[in-house]
């Protein structure tokens, strides 16, 4: 019987793109995408979609069984500077989704989960250059906590039932096919937008703020790879480091006016800074290296480069 994958979230930043891949791997009927809102029309077009609140058990339930799901990608979740303007939601929407999927594998409805984390399990404390796998960990934000006892339980749930369950620490991601919503790290890709259509910016994080960032056909590689994986080779069940590129507004700025010569930043910081200043700097990603041969492709010349060409034709299609 050939795998059957639901994937949660599937219209925001990351299911988008993902749900487009797996789509083409496993075929475009055996992938159901499901969000709390309606998803892009191109996902619509090719494939199943189910509207679903990942807080409802029963449907989620519901439709494990009408599809005979055999994977579930939660990618469900509120971001870094949604939750802190949202504290409740934030913790139980990211909690509870994540327990209700990780029940579903260890009664046996389901074979396997991906369930991504971030560079928001660290903390002030922790190094912030060529952070370790292993480290100090004092995450300061709702976010962050919610998702660093997710990894726990994802550790938990793979020692104590067997439940085959993978993740990584997603850097900030940066894609043109969707926008980014709720994020810290999501100034990266609203850059872009501005300085296509405005030819100028206004950055809410400070110029030499540096963050952990990938371009998204890295991050979508990166996760299908893992998943793909023979289970032996996962040493680690809570989740793993994942590095891309580093880089801070001015030098993503400065990339960009490469493309755009009159492009324009001017910096105006709000209560985002703080998130950002308590993460690191750069990700050591070698257990992803050894395990499962992890390499991303990307640079911030290469990206801003396919960003650019991406985006400007999809606004000039917007025009048409
Ligand atoms: N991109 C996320 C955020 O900024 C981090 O995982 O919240």
């Amino acid at each position: 019987m050939s795998d059957k994958l639901l994937v949660i979230g599937s219209s925001g930043q990351i299911g988008t793109e993902l749900v487009l891949e797996l789509r083409k791997i496993y075929g475009e009927k055996n992938v159901i995408a499901s969000d709390i809102r309606s998803t892009s029309k191109k996902t619509l077009q090719n494939g199943p979609f189910e509207l679903l609140d990942v807080m409802n058990e029963k449907k989620l339930f519901q439709i494990v069984k009408k599809h005979k799901i055999t994977q579930v990608y939660l990618l469900a979740a509120l971001l870094s500077a949604r939750a802190e303007k949202n504290i409740e939601l934030g913790w139980s929407l990211n909690m509870r989704s994540h327990s209700h999927v990780l029940d579903l594998a260890k009664e046996g409805f389901i074979k396997k989960i991906f369930w991504p984390s971030s560079i928001a399990v660290f903390g002030p404390n922790t190094p912030k250059k060529n952070t370790p796998q292993f480290t100090i960990m004092e995450p300061n934000t709702v976010y962050g906590i919610s998702k660093l006892a997710g990894e726990r339980w994802n550790e938990y749930y793979f020692n104590k039932f067997n439940v085959d369950v993978r993740s990584l620490r997603y850097p900030g991601l940066i894609g043109w096919r969707a926008k980014a919503g709720g994020g810290t790290t999501d100034y990266a890709v609203n850059i872009f937008h501005d300085a296509i259509q405005k030819q100028k910016y206004t950055c809410y994080l400070s110029k030499n703020t540096t963050l952990p960032m990938m371009y998204m056909p890295d991050a979508i590689e990166a996760t299908i790879k893992l998943m793909e994986s023979k289970s032996e080779s996962i040493t680690i069940r809570s989740s793993y480091n994942l590095s891309g590129v580093s880089f801070n507004p001015e030098e993503i700025a400065n990339e960009i006016s490469k493309h755009v010569p009159d492009f324009e930043i001017i910096y105006k910081q709000d209560y985002r800074q703080k998130i950002a200043d308590s993460w690191p700097q750069s990700i050591n990603d070698s257990y992803a290296k050894n395990d499962w041969n992890w390499q991303s492709k990307y640079d911030l010349k290469k990206m801003c480069t396919d960003m650019i060409k991406n985006l400007s034709t999809q606004y000039l299609n917007l025009v048409k």
